[in-house]
């Protein structure tokens, strides 16, 4: 066989949270949909250079050796954790080549499928099957390196790729939905992390619990008018739900100047409605629109500062 011959390939969504970010860590139900138009891709190839295995991660021009790899790398601990779940002891002569459209630290997820890439490439050379559950918590203890206490969400909407009811702890449930919508994905440019605005939440919660069990209860309200309303189509009061839910997200101080003005403009633009989407104080906002709006909030977003604009139909 020749070196790097090309072996398997395996592609993961990147995600929203359209309802729910942060509540949901405490306790309380959020609403997540995977978005196809971004994906991380893992393909395997087989090197024979008998030098174990190697993941390259082309966007970042790096290089990973899984032997010398620290314990907390994130891509060489999905892999080993992937070997071990499988049963493999010996690490194969393979280089996994990583590739991605999904950008970082902006709230859609690209750490949970990364990892999700490369966990079902190995398991699809290996002819293994494993269910989206397992994946699902494999994801998971990668994304504590990423998130710190992550409430599950991003590697369960992932790993199973299809949008989700999430309670942490939880089975994910499928929603009912009574018509497909769109939702517009502005990229604000301003890389977070999720680790610190849920850090600075966790601050807030210690300091003064009662406001915050509050602002997440009423999160927890909006959430499950969000589903009845997606339920049964009515996209006018699901924006509005929208704008609440970005109202709280402020009051929780997880949102950024620029943000705001993207949630203002989309509005403006015709938008249902729009908030900030993940963990926050940078990364992506989402606006809900009508198809016939699609394009004016696009450009909207684009003329006030995004860097990227993405539209997704749930
Ligand atoms: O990965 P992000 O930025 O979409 O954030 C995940 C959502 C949070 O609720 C802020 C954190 C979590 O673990 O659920």
């Amino acid at each position: 066989m020749p070196s790097h011959s090309f072996l398997s390939k395996s592609s993961a969504p990147g995600k929203i949270i359209l309802l729910g970010e942060h509540a949901v860590v405490y306790g309380r139900p959020a609403i997540a949909v995977p978005v196809w138009e971004v994906t991380a891709e893992a393909a395997i190839a087989q090197n024979e250079r008998g030098c174990g295995c190697t993941i390259i991660a082309h966007d970042f021009e790096r290089e990973i050796q899984l032997s010398n790899a620290p314990e907390d790398e994130p891509l060489a601990l999905a892999a080993r954790k992937t070997f071990a779940l499988v049963g493999l002891t010996a690490e194969p002569d393979w280089t996994i080549g990583l590739r991605s459209t999904i950008p970082i630290a902006s709230g859609l997820g690209s750490g949970a499928a990364v990892s999700a890439a490369i966990i079902r490439a190995i398991c699809h050379q290996l002819n293994v099957n494993i269910d989206d559950a397992t994946i699902s918590q494999l994801i998971y203890e990668c994304e504590t390196l990423h998130h710190g206490t992550p409430s599950g969400i991003d590697n369960t909407v992932i790993a199973h790729g299809m949008p989700v009811w999430f309670i942490k702890g939880e089975p994910p449930v499928p929603f009912k939905q009574d018509k497909p919508f769109k939702i517009v994905i502005g990229d604000s440019g301003i890389m977070a992390p999720t680790k610190e605005s849920v850090g600075d939440v966790r601050l807030g919660w210690l300091h003064e619990p009662e406001k915050y069990e509050r602002l997440f209860d009423a999160i927890e309200h909006l959430v499950k008018e969000g589903r009845e309303c997606i339920a049964s189509g009515d996209l006018k009061l699901l924006g509005e739900i929208f704008d609440r839910n970005h109202t709280l997200l402020q009051q929780l101080s997880v949102s950024h100047p620029l943000l705001d003005v993207m949630v203002q403009a989309a509005r403006d633009a015709g938008a249902f409605g729009a908030k900030l989407s993940g963990g926050g104080r940078g990364g992506n906002m989402i606006a809900l629109v009508r198809n016939e709006e699609a394009c004016a909030v696009k450009n909207t977003l684009m003329r006030t500062g995004a860097n990227r604009v993405l539209v997704t139909t749930i």
